[in-house]
């Protein structure tokens, strides 16, 4: 009978240790997930702060870029223009003075007429600098052929341009923004990778296009958070985000650049 009594209250000493047991283990769980819940929580956080991040230097390296355009749109204008055209001002009223001989009006007519051909001249290329005409009429292919053809006549560089695809001139909003990445590109090559020999493919990528650019040129080492500070590369990323697209840049140091993306 005692021996029963004994088993009894060691059967309810087991079964309350193990709810205890039970009960602590829930608990634990509990505050096992909960703080690993928060540390998702607080991760993702991480990550869409830094994302936000991205985009706001994204949308001010655009801001900054339009207001250097700006700046360099109005010297141009300022120097090239403005400056040609008071002088062919000035020339025009020297034309009302009284008693000019004949030879006097030939010279002033003369000026006049090479003044403005000059401010034509600088009006073209400010015009054509903000927007290439045969891109705008021929379409991206026609645009990045002359690009091409301008490197190639400064000699500083070859630039092999190859294209299987066809461009639709509807999507030239879109096209605009390939050929501004594409005009970076080769003035980094230039500039920073002294390259002397550019490549440029378009090619069709399972209904999209795909456009793969390279250089021989001294290339940089992409883990070195320094090279990446320019205004270039931020305004390329968001252009390739402008076209829902992604980038993959590749370089190291004596290996040149290569850079491919869709569109
Ligand atoms: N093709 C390249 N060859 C070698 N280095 C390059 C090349 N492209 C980019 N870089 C490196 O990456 C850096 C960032 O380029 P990015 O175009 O963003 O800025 P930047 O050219 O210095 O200035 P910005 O474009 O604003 O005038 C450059 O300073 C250069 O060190
Ligand atoms: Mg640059």
């Amino acid at each position: 009978m005692k021996a029963e009594l004994i088993n009894e209250s060691d059967i309810i000493e087991i079964i309350i240790y193990s709810c205890v047991a039970f009960l602590l283990m829930g608990f634990v769980l509990i505050l096992f997930f909960y703080f690993s819940r928060k540390k998702i929580i607080q991760k993702e956080l991480e990550k869409k702060d830094l994302e936000i991040q991205y985009q706001k230097e994204l949308l001010s390296a655009v801001i900054i870029t339009q207001e250097e355009e700006r700046k360099r749109i109005a010297q141009d204008l300022h120097d090239d223009i403005s400056s040609q055209l008071n002088i062919v001002s000035l020339n025009s009223h020297l034309l009302n003075t009284p008693n000019l001989t004949k030879d006097e009006v030939g010279t002033i007519t003369e000026n006049i007429i090479n003044l403005t051909a000059k401010a034509l001249d600088s009006s073209r290329k400010i015009a054509h600098g903000l927007l290439p005409p045969v891109l705008d009429k021929f379409g991206l292919d026609a645009g990045v052929g002359e690009l091409c053809m301008e490197c190639n006549s400064s000699q500083v560089v070859t630039v092999n341009y190859e294209n299987t695809t066809f461009f639709d001139i509807k999507d030239n909003m879109k096209h605009l923004h390939v050929f501004r990445i594409l005009q970076e590109l080769i003035n980094n090559s230039i500039r920073h990778g002294k390259a002397t020999v550019i490549s440029i493919l378009f090619e069709d990528n399972y209904g999209l296009k795909k456009c793969s650019y390279s250089d021989n040129g001294i290339g940089f080492d992409m883990k070195n958070k320094d090279k990446q500070k320019g205004l270039g590369m931020k305004n390329i990323n968001s252009r390739v985000a402008f076209l829902n697209s992604t980038i993959v840049i590749n370089s190291a140091v004596n290996k040149g650049i290569t850079v491919t993306f869709n569109f």
